[in-house]
């Protein structure tokens, strides 16, 4: 009889070994997914979602322009709609991420009728001037990111967003 046999006891140790490895693959692979599949995801800068906004009908007024994409994620594609705070400064397009730098609600152009000149966060009374700079004393601590933004034939079209550049 050889003495390379695997005991009951060492038998028992390799699979809950195996099993329990197993199952820590199981919830660590998650996890490290989503951590890293941002990294990894391909990002063409110049992409830009033409919008039904005509720019003629853009003034110094912010309007409101929602835009729809494709978001891949994985083997799951999905519509996702966004949206951008859109006016002009002369000739120049703006475009501001509602996205309230505090906690991440969104904001209002004039929701406070104390400050009908600045975007508004209901959430917490937040206020921001309207090139997206944030307004001390109220909690935001940062200033809108704003998108990139272009004409495509008489139209908005909303690219990346990006850290402001007005303030
Ligand atoms: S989330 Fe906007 S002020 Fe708090």
């Amino acid at each position: 009889m050889s003495n390379n046999r695997v005991s009951r006891r060492q038998f028992l140790g390799y699979t809950l070994t195996g099993v329990g490895g197993f199952m820590a693959a199981g919830m660590l692979m998650p996890m490290v997914r989503f951590a890293v599949d941002p990294i990894l995801q391909q990002h063409d800068a110049g992409d830009y979602v033409l919008t039904d906004q005509a720019v003629a009908d853009i003034t110094e007024e912010p309007v409101r322009v929602d835009f729809t994409f494709e978001q891949v994620d994985a083997w799951y594609t999905s519509e996702v709609t966004n949206s951008a705070w859109v006016y002009k400064e002369g000739d120049k397009l703006i475009a501001l991420s509602p996205v309230c730098k505090h906690l991440g609600c969104t904001v209002n152009w004039g929701g406070d009728p104390e400050n009908p000149t600045q975007f508004f966060c209901p959430c917490h009374a937040g206020r921001y001037e309207k090139n997206g700079q944030n307004i001390a004393g109220t909690p935001p601590l940062g200033p809108l990111d704003e998108y990139q933004v272009q004409e495509q034939d008489g139209f908005v079209a909303i690219g990346a967003v990006r850290e402001n550049t007005l303030v």
